[in-house]
Order: C-alpha cells, then structure tokens, then sequence
C-alpha cells in the first residue's frame, strides 16, 4: 500500500477526510500524540486499525470528535462532564461515559463494553480535519502496537508506512504524551495518567479521583504492563550511567540527552518519546533513565516509562 503526506491545508485535509469517509486510515496530529483514525462508525476501518498496528487485543478505542456537542451525541453526559468539557475541552483529556444506545459506534471501538471513550482535541490541524470529515474518528496512538508512541510525522512514517492509506504532516506534537484518561460514573476515576495532571482534575471537580485498583474504581481495559516500548532495554531511577548505557537525564545532569536540563515537567513530556525515538536509532545497550519527580505531568512520564521498563511479553 502506497502511503500518502497530506499538507495541513484545507486542499490536503479534504482529500484526508475523503480517504476516512471511504473506509481508509489515516494518521493526524494531535496536541498529544499522533493518531491513527478511522471512520468510528465503519467497522471495518476499525478493523484496520487494529491490523495495521498489529494490536494483539480489541483494546477499546478513544473517539475524537469536533466539540462537546458533538461528543454528547455519543454519550450519555453528566454533571461532572459537563465541568471537565468546560475547563479542559479542546486539550489533553478523555472522558469515558455510557456509549448512547443511538450512537452507531462500532463495536469494535467500545469492544462491547457499555462505556465508550471521548476526546476534543485542541490541535488546530486536528481540529480542521474533524470538521473537513463531520464525524466520530477512532483513534489510537499512531505506532505498531507496544512501540514508542509517535511525537512527529517521520515518527509515523517510520513505523506505519506502507501499512496505512495517508499522514497529515502538521509538525510536532506540543504536549507529547498521550491524554489523561477519566471515567466517569458513581466515582470519577483516574484511568490512565497523561496530558493533565490528575491534580489539575480533581481541583476542577473538587474531589479526589478514584485509582485503578481502589475498590470504588471503575476498570481500564487495554492498560498493558509492557507497553510504549523501545528496542533498547530501559533501567529507571538512574543517578550515574554505568558502561554501555546511554542516560536520559532529567535535571542538571550530564546526560546523551537531557528531558529537561532545567528540570520542568512540561518540557520532559514534551520530549519524552521523541527522544526515546532517538536514542534508540542511534544506540545500543541500555538506555538509563534519571529519576523524575511523581508530581504533576511526572506522573504520566513515570506511568511511560514503567511500562517502557516493564518485561516484555
Ligand atoms: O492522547 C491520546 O489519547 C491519543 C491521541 C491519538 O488522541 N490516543 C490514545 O489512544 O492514546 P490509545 O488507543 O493508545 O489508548 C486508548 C486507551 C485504551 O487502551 C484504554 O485504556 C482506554 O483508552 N479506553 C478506551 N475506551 C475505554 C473505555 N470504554 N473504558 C475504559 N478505558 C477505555
Ligand atoms: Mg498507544
């Protein structure tokens, strides 16, 4: 399969949306991560996905739509969407809520739970190409399955060319980790940390958010131990690199790359996955990674890289 650039231009977005009301697949850029979309309503775009990535389970797919009118058609809203839409729609942060019997999602999307997850994203390209396609779009982050999750357009290129129909080149992504995931019912629960810190959401709610786990807790399908993995074997909590590793430091230190020599959360995120990329091509043996503080966008970063770390299956 020949896989196509399209310019962020309306002329290339029109021609991208076509490629998605015909069944195809195309990668966009978001403020998080690239995604890699499909008509949510078409199952067997959605099947693509799936193929394409060579995910090993029907883990449940993020829906991203125009608006929070839009996203209300979809799902059953509350009270507690109805303040996170305000404070946090269009960004990094999705919401799962009951899938409306009248939504015409595919199954595939929800994998046949009762809840379906939904997101604004704030990314002008993906905004434009949202409304050129007038429609839900299915996706997940744009990498085979268990890999790095893709910051910039050759990131995408380099892992799924041949395998998809089309990418929108618009550039890097701003935030570079993927959404904060919440879902909402009798408790508001954190279901993957990301783009907004869980702080952040529970000051706009004024409450705390449940944890995986807590007993009040809804579940989270699809969180794989191992996961955002590079080739490389990754070693966490690294204060000095020993023989053959590569660091990826954090804070002043000396390090092959830096996260973020003046030590900010925003600005690591941001890196993250670029520079996992990087260090991957260019090295071999383990990349040591300098600790990172578990507050604020730390949180997500230290989720990332758990799972980077993690034994593979
Ligand atoms: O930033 C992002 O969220 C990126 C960009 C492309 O928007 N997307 C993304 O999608 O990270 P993905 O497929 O890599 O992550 C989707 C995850 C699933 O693995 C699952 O954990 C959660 O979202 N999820 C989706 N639907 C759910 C549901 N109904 N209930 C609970 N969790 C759900
Ligand atoms: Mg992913």
């Amino acid at each position: 399969m020949d896989t196509k650039r399209f310019s962020p231009d309306a002329r290339g977005l029109n021609a991208a949306a076509d490629v998605l009301r015909g069944g195809g697949l195309i990668a966009f850029p978001t403020e998080t991560v690239y995604g890699l979309g499909a008509d949510a309503r078409n199952d067997l775009a959605v099947a693509r996905i799936f193929e394409a990535k060579g995910r090993p389970r029907f883990n449940p797919l993020i829906v991203h739509v125009e608006s929070a009118a839009k996203a209300r058609e979809l799902v059953a809203w509350s009270d507690a969407a109805d303040i996170l839409a305000q404070v946090f729609w269009p960004g990094p942060l999705t919401l799962v809520l009951p899938v409306r019997p009248d939504a015409r999602i595919s199954a595939l999307v929800t994998a046949e739970l009762p809840t379906l997850a939904v997101r604004v994203p704030a990314q002008p390209v993906a905004q434009k190409l949202l409304a050129a396609f007038d429609g839900p779009v299915a996706a997940p982050s744009a990498n085979i399955s268990g890999r790095i999750s893709p910051t910039t357009y050759q990131h995408v290129v380099d892992g799924l060319e041949g395998r998809i129909d089309g990418i929108v080149d618009g550039g890097a992504c701003d935030v570079g980790l993927e959404s904060t995931i919440v879902g909402l019912s009798d408790t508001s629960t954190l279901l993957r940390p990301g783009g907004v810190p869980a702080e952040v959401i529970e000051r706009a709610l004024q409450c705390d958010l449940a944890r995986i786990g807590d007993q009040s807790a809804i579940n989270a399908p699809g969180q794989l131990a191992s996961h955002y993995a590079p080739n490389s074997p990754i070693r966490l909590n690294v204060k000095e690199k020993s023989g053959g590793e590569v660091l990826l430091g954090f804070g002043p230190v000396r390090a092959d790359l830096n996260l973020s020599p003046a030590g900010d959360l925003t600005e690591a995120a941001a890196n993250l996955f670029r520079y996992l990329h990087r260090l991957d091509a260019e090295h071999d043996g383990t990349i040591a990674v300098s600790p990172i503080p578990e507050t604020g966008l730390g949180a997500a970063i230290n989720d990332r890289l758990r799972r980077a770390a993690a034994p593979r299956p």
